[in-house]
């Protein structure tokens, strides 16, 4: 056995649901990893769509070399103007400063599901997120399998939805007249995304609506906001039914990894009333423009496309 498979040997992939989500063990994420490795860890993400790591023992910087052997690294955020001094690619995600900017408690920027950032025509491939810290218990976090909701649809239904177009744009709780609300207006992110999006590497079909981004506006393309809102809330409904859906326990050092082109994500918000903090790191990998089932691709109304180095 040459060094390289006896590393890959001792690697474990664990499903943690039916659906989505494995755990991987015998990675230790400090480490500059191997090319086989590498593909072994995207393999997983393909398919569990999140793959979580424990007891890693990273910072800022090991978290930015860990994703770059994955693709390109974007900026913090489009509206993000205070990343960790020196570290332009980390968004925090930390209920101290939610208490500041927002002036209640909160654990997490956003408590409803929803892909990331996918007002922007080309929305991150994909996102590492890493636990500092947390309440002793709650705020967890919660995926879901957007190609397992696609094929759990009647083949009338699918083929109607390959056909939709759906308005996602950013929308914001931030106080009247904050620099947040300002930042977000500026920016004016709006796209419409097919509503059934084919991925780059696998040619799988995935629902690619959840609420986050898409209540704002209620508009699929061509149909009243009536019909619009009636239609997402059954599409909503199926993406985020249970059974598609994992539920990750979080401990300080864990980190999840997820394809944001296939999955939607929830922070469950059962913790702010614990009065505790809870502090967690994002990275995204810059995406692509997504494509339909026809083959066309989502059209910016609004906003330019996130670029990473
Ligand atoms: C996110 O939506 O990227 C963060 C999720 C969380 O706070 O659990």
């Amino acid at each position: 056995m040459t060094g390289v498979q006896e590393k890959i040997s001792t690697i474990t992939v664990a499903p943690s649901a039916g659906y989505i989500g494995a755990e991987i063990g015998g990675v230790d994420l400090r480490e500059d990893l191997t090319s086989d490795v590498v593909e072994l860890i995207r393999d997983a993400l393909h398919r569990y769509k999140v793959i979580f790591f424990r007891d890693q023992q990273i910072g800022h910087r090991e978290q930015i070399v860990f994703a770059r052997r994955f693709g390109k690294v974007t900026p913090a955020h489009p509206h993000e103007e205070n990343p960790p001094e020196g570290f332009p690619e980390i968004l925090p995600i930390d209920s101290r400063r939610y208490e500041q900017t927002l002036g209640r408690k909160r654990t997490s920027y956003d408590h409803s599901w929803h892909t990331d950032v996918t007002a922007l025509v080309n929305p991150p491939a994909a996102s590492i997120l890493r636990a500092d810290i947390l309440p002793p218990y709650g705020g967890d976090t919660a995926w879901t399998n957007l190609e397992a909701a696609y094929e759990g649809l009647p083949q009338q239904l699918r083929d109607f939805v390959d056909t939709l177009y759906v308005k996602h744009q950013f929308t914001t709780r931030a106080a009247v007249g904050s620099q947040r609300e300002r930042k977000v207006a500026e920016a004016n992110l709006v796209t419409y995304h097919p509503a059934v999006r084919v991925h780059p590497d696998t040619g799988k079909r995935s629902l690619f609506v959840s609420p986050g981004f898409t209540r704002g506006a209620a508009e699929i393309r061509g149909f009243s906001p009536d019909v619009s809102r009636r239609l997402l809330e059954l599409l909503w409904a199926e993406a985020t039914r249970t059974e598609y859906t994992v539920r990750f326990r979080w401990a300080p050092g864990s980190v999840a990894f997820w394809d944001n082109r296939s999955t939607a994500h929830l922070a469950i918000s059962d913790a702010a009333h614990l009065d505790h903090d809870r502090v967690l790191y994002r990275v995204t990998l810059e995406g692509e423009v997504p494509t339909g089932v026809d083959g066309r691709r989502s059209e910016s109304v609004s906003g330019a496309a996130f670029l990473g180095s």
